[in-house]
């Protein structure tokens, strides 16, 4: 190589490494805006990550339901309930707003089973919690 070669081949050289360290430390910038924003969007609890199982323990369900689904004195089992369901939406529905469906038969019997106990609304929890815990339940 002559010597302008190599002074073109140092500079170049120079320039990728400088390139790099500026990629590498915008990265590490946008990685900490990103757990920033979860922080602050999510209020005191970042559930996002949760499994369906996970945010029925979490969202104080198995409380009444018990730890493995299959009811206490205080709630009815959640195992097999997608014969009832088998919808999705319908299921969401139902955890944002139970009481919209007491006037069918299988709630009128729930009444009179669980009297000093009723299913809470879950209207202030995140749609897509709820649809990961519906998805869980369907599969039960
Ligand atoms: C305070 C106790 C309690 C808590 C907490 C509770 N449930 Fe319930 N749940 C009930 C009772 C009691 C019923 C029966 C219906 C009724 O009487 O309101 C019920 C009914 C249900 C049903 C319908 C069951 C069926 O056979 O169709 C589903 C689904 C359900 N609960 C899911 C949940 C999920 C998911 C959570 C948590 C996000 C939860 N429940 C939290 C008490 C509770």
């Amino acid at each position: 190589m002559t010597k302008p070669q190599i002074w073109v081949a140092a500079f170049l050289l120079l320039f990728i490494v400088l390139f790099m360290i500026g990629r590498l430390t915008k990265e590490e910038e946008v990685l900490k805006d990103l757990s920033g924003m979860n922080n602050s969007s999510m209020g005191e609890q970042t559930t996002s990550e949760l499994t369906g199982d996970k945010l029925i323990q979490t969202f104080g369900c198995i409380n009444c339901h018990g730890a493995d689904l299959a009811g206490t004195n205080m709630g009815p089992a959640l195992k097999g309930i997608k014969e009832f369901w088998s919808s999705r939406d319908n299921l969401i529905n139902y955890l944002r707003n139970p009481n919209s469906f007491m006037d069918k038969d299988r709630f009128k019997e729930y009444r009179s089973k669980y009297p000093n106990q009723i299913m809470p609304a879950f209207s202030n929890k995140d749609v897509k919690d709820l649809g990961k815990i519906a998805d869980y339940l369907l599969t039960q």
